[in-house]
């Protein structure tokens, strides 16, 4: 078998476009028009590529884009009072601070002091219960991104059984929470699982979410499996470098029924959804009907 190559740049484009056209009609009907607040501490060169690709895509599709640079020796209370004057400002309706911080600060205490109503990451503890509970919340653009990719792929994924290995905050647990909200059977795998091999056997459905390069080989896919390849690693090619996947992508495409590459699979829809996820909350905001397929 030859798996089908479920093209992330492409669908990211679409989801894109629903944004843009949700966007157009909030300011044509409403007069609103949605707005998103990054903050960036400190110069981490990784963070600052994100941060301005963001706030490029986010003028793209017609929202306000609000970006606030910091020092690196910003301290915990200024970025309090930053965080703070954001939650009241009525203009803002999506609030990230890129992570990771400067070690100085508090990351916890810094990401649950944003109103819950705009933490468009969905890292905030209140955000993380009310997904646990499967009520309504911000969900976490990486996950939703891959739940939206499978519902396409797959139509309906209940029953399925779906592996996911990893267990951060940020991807392996809400991806569970998620699937298992649509009535998958979810088993997370993790450094310590004792037959990973036999595990990942058996799923229907493979999310990897470890940062470990080429940790998973074909030889575990069950074939016809959906793939979701979550991890974007660095690793030497020769001189240069180049990316991979958490998993192997030949030989898993050989068995597969369908693979997310890397790059260009869950990669681009990261930033789509956080596009989705400020729309969203700009309509709850103003008691308008949420944009369909944009949400969990
Ligand atoms: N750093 C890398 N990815 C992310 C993300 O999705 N959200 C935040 N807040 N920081 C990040």
């Amino acid at each position: 078998m030859t798996a089908q190559i479920i093209d992330g740049k492409a669908f990211a484009a679409r989801v894109r476009a629903k944004v843009a056209s949700h966007v157009s009609r909030l300011k044509d009907d409403h007069g609103i028009t949605p707005g998103l607040a990054v903050v960036l501490v400190g110069e981490d060169p990784a963070s600052q590529v994100y941060v301005r690709s963001k706030g490029k895509m986010t003028t793209e599709v017609g929202m306000e884009s609000f970006e606030h640079r910091l020092d690196a020796d910003t301290s915990q209370e200024e970025l309090l009072a930053l965080v703070d004057r954001l939650n009241n400002d009525p203009t803002v309706h999506g609030i990230l601070v890129q992570l990771p911080l400067p070690d100085h600060l508090n990351s916890e205490l810094v990401i649950n002091s944003i109103d819950p109503a705009k933490d468009v990451d969905g890292f905030h503890i209140s955000n993380v219960g009310l997904l646990g509970t499967g009520q309504k919340s911000m969900v976490p653009c990486t996950p939703l991104g891959s739940l939206m990719m499978l519902r396409d792929h797959l139509g309906s994924l209940s029953g399925l059984e779906a592996v996911v290995i990893g267990r951060s905050n940020i991807v392996g647990k809400p991806m569970a929470q998620l699937l298992l909200g649509d009535s998958c059977t979810v088993t997370i795998c993790h450094s310590r699982t004792k037959d990973l091999q036999e595990v990942v056997r058996r799923a229907d459905i493979v999310v990897a979410a470890v940062g470990r390069p080429e940790m998973v080989p074909g030889s575990w896919i069950k074939p016809g499996a959906t793939v979701i390849d979550v991890g974007i690693n660095r690793v030497p090619n020769g001189e240069k470098t180049r990316l991979v996947g958490d998993c192997e992508f030949d030989s898993c495409a050989e068995v597969a029924g369908a693979i997310t590459p890397v790059p260009g699979g869950v990669g681009p829809m990261t930033i789509a959804c956080l596009l989705a996820n400020t729309v969203t909350a700009c309509c709850r905001a103003n008691d308008l009907p949420e944009p369909e397929g944009l949400t969990a």
